[in-house]
């Protein structure tokens, strides 16, 4: 009932309709069209209510709101559960706490903004009101702890062709999972997890895209960039938001059915990595190298003069050509 009383109110144009009209149309009280805006305005929309003139629906803003993501999803284990919020500390805290007490496999925590939004790194995350998708995906795969490193990189691929299908860019991964276009960041995946020793309970996939952020913080203004800037034009986030859900779900369909070399293949394809000389700023040393591939554990081999180093985790940037 609420996602037809929208549905009319947008056809409306944002002209009033009467209340009268509302409830004739849809065969239904005064009172529970009402309601149903009532609820419609603390889920986020401009609804203006006039006595004798009815209900109009304010210009909408490409808000994340789940009735709209729920027009325009595709996915159909990713997204049905959806759970937004105006702003929130951390979506990925949030998804951690719904996957903790049982929530579905891929429920969705969606904010606006986060007040202390988390990167790799102990770092963290600029994500102001409106403008980026900060998005905390649960998936519960059926796989061991020593598989889910893997599950960022799959989330790294699925992430990187929705932006390619939607903005047309042409953007590229850096190890393990950062999405950069013209060698800045536009996409920052953070991946939790909580497992036993031989099964994982949940895996928390948190994604930071930057959608339309003219300004960035100075610790993050030379190395980060928008989707829209890079575009030079305005991308719509709900668009955004569902192909990448509908990709990643391809991927884990993909991952489930065929194990991960399929997907490690699709990385490589769009690694802007491999090939390159890079620096790794590991935990107790730092090191520099040509990046020659990506093992079946999704590690990062690095060919130096000692020879074919494995790389785990840490910071691996890429050396501009000759500076080696
Ligand atoms: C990185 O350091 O590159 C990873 C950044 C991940 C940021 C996203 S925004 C949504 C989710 N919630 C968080 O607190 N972090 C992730």
């Amino acid at each position: 009932m609420r996602t037809a009383i929208l549905e009319l109110l947008k056809r409306n144009g944002g002209e009033y309709i009467s209340g009268e009209e509302l409830s004739r149309n849809l065969n239904v009280s005064r009172t529970a069209v009402w309601k149903h805006i009532r609820a419609l305005k603390q889920a986020g929309y401009d609804i203006e209510a006039h006595s004798r003139l009815g209900y109009a629906l304010r210009q909408n803003t490409d808000r994340l709101l789940p009735d709209e993501i729920r027009v325009q999803l595709t996915s159909t284990i990713l997204g049905q559960e959806i759970h937004y919020f105006s702003e929130v500390d951390s979506t990925n805290t949030e998804a951690k706490k719904l996957a903790a007490n049982g929530c579905p496999e891929g429920t969705i925590v969606v904010a606006e903004a986060q007040s202390t939004g988390r990167g790799r790194l102990s770092r963290g995350w600029f994500s102001p009101f409106g403008q980026g998708i900060w998005l905390s995906v649960v998936l519960r795969p059926p796989f061991g702890p020593m598989d889910a490193a893997k599950c960022t990189l799959m989330a790294a691929v699925g992430v990187n062709r929705a932006i390619n299908a939607v903005t047309g860019i042409g953007c590229g991964i850096k190890w393990p999972n950062d999405i950069l276009w013209n060698n800045r960041k536009v996409v920052g995946i953070l991946t939790e997890m909580s497992a036993e020793m031989d099964v994982i309970n949940y895996v928390v996939i948190g994604m930071g895209i930057n959608v339309s952020i003219e300004e960035f913080p100075d610790e993050f203004a030379a190395s980060a960039v928008s989707l829209s800037v890079a575009a030079g034009r305005s991308i719509s986030r709900v668009k955004l938001l569902t192909t990448i859900l509908a990709e990643l779900e391809n991927a884990y369909i993909l991952v489930k059915k065929s194990g991960f070399a399929p997907v490690l293949a699709a990385w490589r394809q769009e690694s802007i990595t491999l090939g390159q000389q890079v620096k790794v700023q590991g935990f107790e040393r730092s090191f520099t190298g040509l990046a020659v591939d990506i093992d079946a554990d999704g590690a990062l081999l690095v060919k130096t003069s000692q020879g074919v180093e494995r790389v785990v985790a840490g910071d691996v940037s890429i050396r501009p050509a000759g500076s080696l």
